[in-house]
């Protein structure tokens, strides 16, 4: 009898291209929070609308920031788990390209060792001006006190204006070479690789869909079904930091850190 294992192992051993799509659930096993969980997720306790949203930093600058300013130091201390390392041995694997395209701010498939990353939604790690676009160090910025409620934005070294995280808020454009790059990817992918995200927000969402469009194969690894579980190819319920590194040893492989 297969299983969803077998299944997706099989699509990944005869795949020349993969894109794999990652939201926040790839990284729920390092200790970074989910938005939508029930419980633990950000969501849960704030409205997006006062914290991700360029009206919202607008209106109260020092409480937005100092979000981001823990986040990024929570993200720091963070270590990529072993669903990471799977996907780094994966991408050596196969014989063709693998592509991981994130909507996760945390940097953590770079810090793992992947090669070929689209940062979707930004970085914490990426501070620029909010008017000119002059970006900031975020070394300097994680100087700035951890855990504080309220920090006040440093002004812009060229014109003055606040410095704001480099992470696309909600009613922004998604960086459009990341966007380029993801969207090639996906319409010549043989199989999308969607992890931990909750596919409610496009245009990321988007992307199993140019992959079927092209021919292509929908694996799903998410413990909780989305409103793409019904058009995968295989839904398999499972944890990003069990499921994956299974799956590279089902692909002939073994997870080195
Ligand atoms: P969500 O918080 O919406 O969804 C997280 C998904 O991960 C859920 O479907 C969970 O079931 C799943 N999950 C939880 N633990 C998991 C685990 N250990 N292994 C695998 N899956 C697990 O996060 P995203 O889909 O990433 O946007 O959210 C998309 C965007 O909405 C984010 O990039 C962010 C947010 O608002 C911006 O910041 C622009
Ligand atoms: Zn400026």
């Amino acid at each position: 009898m297969t299983g969803p294992l077998d299944e997706a192992a099989g699509l990944l051993r005869g795949a020349k291209r993969v894109v794999v799509l990652t939201g926040a659930g790839m990284s729920a096993e390092s200790g970074v929070p989910t938005f939508r969980d029930a419980q633990s997720g950000w969501w849960a306790r704030y409205d997006p609308e006062d914290l991700a949203t360029e009206r919202a930093f607008r209106r109260n600058p020092d409480r937005v920031f100092a979000w981001y300013v823990s986040r990024l130091h929570a993200v720091r201390r963070a270590e990529p788990h072993d669903g990471y390392h799977a996907l780094v041995r994966l991408a050596t694997l196969l014989e063709g390209v693998l592509t991981v395209v994130t909507q996760n701010v945390d940097g953590l498939h770079g810090r793992a060792g992947s090669r070929d990353v689209v940062e979707l939604h930004g970085s914490l790690e990426a501070f620029r001006c909010i008017a000119c676009r002059h970006p900031a160090s975020a070394d300097d910025i994680a100087r700035l006190e951890d855990g504080a409620t309220v920090i006040h934005p440093p002004a812009c070294a060229k014109c003055g204006n606040f410095i704001r995280p480099g992470v696309v808020w909600f009613g922004e454009t998604l960086p459009v070479d990341a966007m380029e790059r993801a969207w090639r990817a996906a319409r010549t992918a043989d199989v999308a690789l969607v992890v931990g995200t909750s596919s409610l927000v496009y245009p990321a969402a988007e992307l199993p869909s140019l992959v079927a469009a092209g021919g292509g194969r929908i694996v799903e690894i998410n413990p909780h079904e989305t409103p793409l579980s019904c058009r995968a190819d295989v839904y398999w319920p499972a944890a990003a930091g069990e499921a994956l590194p299974a799956l590279v040893a089902a692909c002939g492989g073994s997870v080195a850190k």
